[in-house]
């Protein structure tokens, strides 16, 4: 609680802060409701084998009503390939998919091994649960709350059926790729398959975009699944997509216009004219039903998107597993993907006995039409409003960062505060997504990098200069407000509560996951409606603890790619970072439609905040 009110007095006024301090003795005091509260959680703890999980799951995904595409569904961008035919595109795919299949082999075996923590009490293992929930899995909707299907694992010696749908065009194919009874199709069988899609999809006419309505409100498409599964041919379709191993997107190229800014920072890779941010649109998004979103299937955990211009890249449904599980698995099968030649070898004839994948059909009645029709609608004007941009900051990386003996996490978290004083003049709620893997079945906590000593840092980061009228020799003089070396003492400061607070929370100290414990408990122990919940969770100051006007999360990849998401509220911004050795990544995102928001001037302060603290960095005993 003490924590608590720790992070509120940045966010509050003295008079809330006063107010906020007397709620928390009254609930955590002597006597008060927390301490039975309390006990509660302990008493669930013995039960469970993590008695926060299914709150959390709840609370952050499974109870989320608004449409998941952008306000949840992150987007991954690879380096582009180079595809010069349609076979290409076949067999690239085609080695993905194979590559898939393997990794689904060893997780069948149980076979994954335990990885430990590197650092911050190294040597401790991580839960590997994740790691299970990304194949063969989906999120389902439903009118009050979402359900998760997660495949079963095979018995020991059963050989496992496995299947991948294919969207083309908006037409979903199903393609076995290993049957009990016939084994594995082999790479040249399954491009063979493909090969056959992106023949067959282009002669359809009278196509359904069904996709299209897993982008919609959730209790809207939750009604809409429910009518469609009472025809035989549409439950059956719904079954093979949800129990997939994964859905591939053969996706258009979104025109270079789309969403046309000037990029800002070091350029990155493009894919012909489209530059990285065109790119993360198709990945997050597909660009709207005019171009890819109907080519979806956003409830599913996987959705590997390639592209015919080589475009190549990842949507995926958050609610099984962190960015960090998904994409260790999809780099995995990139790199093995990437060891393909560039010529590619027409499929030997071994795929012509084959019969051709089955082309998912549905029976749709006026009211199913109409609502694809209103699902659309959402869809587009979110994708209208999506201002995302990524930004490469390539005036140093980690490498400056460590010989600054600055945790780089820590560093980037300030930079981030730093530039939204900057453009604010004030700090916000903050999220930092913490992993707790070294607890069964964890998977994030919250690090506030909000605190009052990164506060007055930023403060005095951002005193005007005073200039004099002294020359010194030919020098002209400038003072500052707060010198350098105050400036570098409240540095060293908020550096080291930051710390503090990153390590306390992949240890399990974090705040939130244990508040959200308090609240739900109160819930499960009151349960009537008459009874309020604590005035802890239902004055103003609770909602702003958790209006997070700046998401932000370290998503660090191996090659060169990236990923992205949509901020969590209309007025604030979603910011992930890669932070490679001499630069870092940013995605940074916000809604159009709030007059208060803007990437463009984001980048830019952060550019300016990241130089002036090379600068404070630099100086003579600067570090
Ligand atoms: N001086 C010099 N080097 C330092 C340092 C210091 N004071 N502190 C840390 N470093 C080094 C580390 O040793 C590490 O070195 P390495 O790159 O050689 O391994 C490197 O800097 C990075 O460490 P740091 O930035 O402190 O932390 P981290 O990489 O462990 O990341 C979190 C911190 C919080 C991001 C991480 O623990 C985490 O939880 N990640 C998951 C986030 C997540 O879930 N994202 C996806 C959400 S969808």
């Amino acid at each position: 609680m003490q924590k608590y009110i720790k992070t509120l007095q940045p966010l509050l006024s003295e008079d809330e802060h006063e107010k906020i301090k007397k709620i928390v003795e009254k609930f955590a005091g002597e006597g008060g409701l927390g301490r039975k509260l309390q006990l509660y959680l302990l008493a669930r703890r013995e039960k469970l084998d993590n008695w926060a999980y299914e709150y959390w799951l709840k609370d952050l995904y499974l109870n989320y009503r608004e449409p998941i595409v952008i306000n949840s569904n992150p987007g991954m961008v690879f380096p582009p390939r180079k595809f010069t035919t349609i076979l290409d595109v076949a067999r690239f795919t085609a080695r993905l998919i194979d590559a898939a299949l393997s990794h689904k082999d060893i997780l069948n075996r149980k076979a994954l091994p335990i990885e430990r923590a590197t650092s911050r009490e190294p040597g401790q293992p991580l839960c590997m649960a994740q790691y299970y929930r990304i194949l063969g899995c989906c999120r389902l909707p439903g009118k009050v709350t979402d359900s998760q299907y997660v495949a079963e694992l095979p018995n020991d010696n059963e050989q496992a059926s496995e299947h991948v749908v294919i969207v083309c065009r908006n037409q979903q194919y199903c393609v076995p790729i290993q049957a009990g009874d016939r084994g594995r199709l082999n790479e040249d069988e399954i491009c063979a398959q493909l090969l056959y899609i992106l023949d067959d999809a282009p002669c359809q006419s009278n196509i359904t975009p069904v996709g299209i309505l897993t982008g919609w409100k959730r209790a809207l498409w939750a009604e809409a699944r429910e009518d469609l599964m009472r025809d035989e041919k549409n439950r059956r379709n719904l079954e093979l997509i949800e129990k997939s191993l994964l859905i591939v997107c053969l996706d258009e190229a979104l025109p270079a216009s789309f969403n046309c800014r000037l990029q800002k920072g070091g350029k990155g890779f493009m894919a012909g004219n489209r530059d990285e941010s065109n790119l993360a649109h198709q990945m997050i998004h597909g660009g709207g039903f005019q171009f890819n979103s109907a080519n979806r299937w956003f409830d599913k955990t996987v959705q590997l998107i390639i592209s015919g211009d080589g475009a190549c890249g990842l949507c995926y449904e958050h609610s099984m597993a962190e960015g960090v599980a998904v994409i260790q698995l999809i780099e995995n099968l990139w790199k093995q993907a990437e060891l393909l030649p560039t010529a590619s070898e027409v499929p030997s004839n071994v795929g012509s006995h084959l019969p051709p994948p089955e082309k998912l059909e549905w029976f749709l009645e006026a009211t199913d039409l109409k609502r694809i029709e209103d699902a659309s609608q959402v869809v587009d004007n979110l994708v209208k409003d999506l201002d995302f941009q990524v930004f490469r900051f390539t005036g140093y990386g980690k490498d400056f960062m460590k010989s600054c003996k600055v945790s780089p996490d820590v560093f980037v978290q300030l930079a981030l505060q730093l530039a939204y004083y900057k453009l604010y003049g004030k700090l916000t709620a903050t999220y930092e997504s913490a992993s707790t893997r070294r607890f069964l079945l964890g998977r994030v906590d919250c690090i506030r990098s909000a605190t009052p000593e990164a506060l007055e840092w930023v403060m005095a980061m951002s005193q005007p200069k005073e200039e004099t009228d002294y020359d010194i020799g030919n020098k002209k003089v400038t003072f500052h407000l707060v010198s350098d070396d105050r400036k570098y003492e409240l540095w060293c400061e908020a550096v080291k509560v930051q710390t503090k607070e990153m390590v306390d929370n992949i240890l399990g100290h974090g705040i939130d996951i244990h508040l959200l414990g308090l609240r739900e408990a109160a819930k499960d122990t009151c349960p009537t409606a008459a009874t309020p919940l604590p005035e802890l969770f239902t004055d103003p100051s609770y909602r702003l603890a958790n209006k997070f006007l700046l998401s932000t999360s370290q998503v660090s990849t191996s090659t060169n790619s990236f990923m992205g998401y949509g901020p969590v509220e209309p007025d604030g911004y979603g910011a992930s970072y890669n932070i490679k050795t001499d630069h870092i990544i940013f995605c940074l995102s916000a809604f159009w439609s709030s007059e208060v928001t803007s990437t463009s001037r984001f980048a830019q302060s952060l550019e300016e905040s990241l130089n002036a603290m090379q600068v404070l960095l630099n100086r003579p005993n600067g570090t």
